[in-house]
């Protein structure tokens, strides 16, 4: 089979790895891909928004299956346009990736449909919206309703950063993506992604992980896209994953078939886990970056037969195998990220970092140039690795990072800190 995978981040590069490791893979290309990527797959230079460029190289270089990875090509309806021109595409349709582009749609399918969810309203001006924070009081959580690239949401600790949060949010600053708004009850707990594998009617799931969102050590500091992330999420037990399967995934695919707009490729359910049981923060409509970098490590079995299930919508019958083990990736962003950072520093001491016992390291941001690795985005690797437990997949992850000759970069000291604390306690009990 000959298979393109459309995207260019840390996830990409895993899925790349992964799907190039198949069987079933004759020629694998990726568009626009980076220099990890470039590893594994043939890259091309297309623009994702051009649709009829990406079914002319389809049929140009007989490519029978598309891997949407990114949010954006999803929402612009890229799955309709590549399948209504005969070309077999793994993920969601634009409607039913409204899942993750419109926040309003999926607060409302959830309020319909019984699914545990923070309190909320949608609003389409600043005085209604100010009126209901001031009738909730803080801490509140204001939304954009569209895709914002992780700038979309404030938690606000008191009633004058959410009333700022709504002047922001409908100043235009936020495009399209602000002229509703969400405000809604700030949830207490603990943040796990869940991961489903969806034909429109079955959903499968798969290992649970847990990503660090801010930038800083400590969960401090701005939210960015994620700098670090490791499989299992401790929170997620048997149980619990019985509970988010039937409560919260099974009803949305339920009611997304119902509404027309079966819901195919993989559902990525933002979790928070509250005293009384897992509540959906919010949903996407692809893998999750950079939780999808220690997925990939830990699944044993082929990942292109089951993306083809999903779209076939085949996977009633389907078992997907997992390593026991741990996984843990380390993000290395530029410095300054989430906010300006400079791109073309030179990054070196990759080989000797790979070398260590069990890493892999996934390329977010980079270009070749002349033989040299460069940074070329805000996240840029993703230093990765299996152990036995996560405090070793951590050892592990970090003694590779020490390998790195990059003075430009940052990252954070602590990836995993949670895991590793209960792995401590659990060997003194
Ligand atoms: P989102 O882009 O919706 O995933 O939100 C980004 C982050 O904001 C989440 O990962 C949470 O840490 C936080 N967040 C979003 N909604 C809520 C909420 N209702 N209660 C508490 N924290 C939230
Ligand atoms: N890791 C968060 C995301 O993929 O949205």
């Amino acid at each position: 089979m000959n298979i393109l995978l459309l995207g260019s981040g840390g996830r990409e590069h895993a899925l790349a790895w992964k799907m190039a490791a198949s069987p079933l893979t004759d020629k694998l290309y990726s568009a626009p891909g980076n220099a990890g990527i470039a590893r594994e797959a043939d890259c091309v230079a297309l623009d994702l928004a051009d649709h009829a460029a990406v079914i002319a190289f389809c049929r140009g270089n007989s490519v029978d299956f598309v891997v949407v990875g990114p949010e954006a090509p999803l929402c612009a309806g890229i799955v309709d346009d590549l399948e209504a021109a005969g070309i077999k595409t793994f993920g969601p349709t634009r409607a039913a990736a409204r899942l993750e582009g419109s926040k309003g749609f999926t607060k409302d399918l959830c309020r319909a449909n019984g699914i545990p969810t923070a309190a909320y309203e949608r609003f389409r001006s600043p005085a209604p919206a100010k009126a209901y924070i001031r009738s909730r009081g803080a801490p509140i959580v204001v939304k954009a309703d569209g895709l914002a690239a992780g700038k979309g949401v404030v938690v606000a600790q008191d009633v004058a950063e959410a009333e700022a949060a709504i002047d922001t949010m409908f100043s235009g600053e936020l495009g399209e993506a602000g002229i509703e708004v969400v405000v809604e009850e700030f949830l207490d707990g603990e943040e796990a992604s869940f991961f489903a594998l969806c034909d429109g009617d079955t959903a499968l799931p798969l290992a649970t992980a847990q990503d660090h969102k801010r930038a800083y050590d400590g969960d401090k500091g701005p939210n960015t896209g994620g700098m670090g992330a490791y499989s299992p999420a401790p929170n997620i037990d048997a149980g619990m994953s019985l509970r988010v399967m039937n409560e919260i995934i099974a009803p949305t695919m339920q009611a997304m078939k119902a509404m027309g707009a079966p819901y195919k490729g993989v559902l990525y359910a933002g979790l928070m886990i509250t005293r009384e049981g897992p509540k959906l923060i919010e949903y996407n409509a692809r893998f999750g970056d950079p939780e999808t970098q220690v997925l990939m490590l830990r699944l044993m079995s082929d990942l292109v037969p089951a993306l083809v299930a999903s779209r076939d919508g085949m996977l009633k019958s389907f078992d997907l195998r997992w390593y026991p083990g741990s996984a843990l990736t380390v993000v290395m962003a530029a410095k300054g990220y989430p906010g300006p950072y400079v791109r073309g520093t030179v990054i070196g001491g990759l080989d000797e970092a790979g070398a260590v016992e069990g890493v892999e390291i996934f390329h977010a941001g980079t270009k070749a140039e002349n033989g040299k690795i460069l940074a070329n985005g805000g996240r840029v690797l993703n230093v990765s690795a299996i152990g036995n437990t996560v405090g070793q997949a951590q050892q592990r992850a970090y003694e590779a990072i020490s390998r790195i000759r990059w003075p430009e970069g940052f990252y954070r000291r602590d990836i995993g800190w949670r895991a590793v604390e209960r792995e401590k306690q659990d060997r003194l009990r």
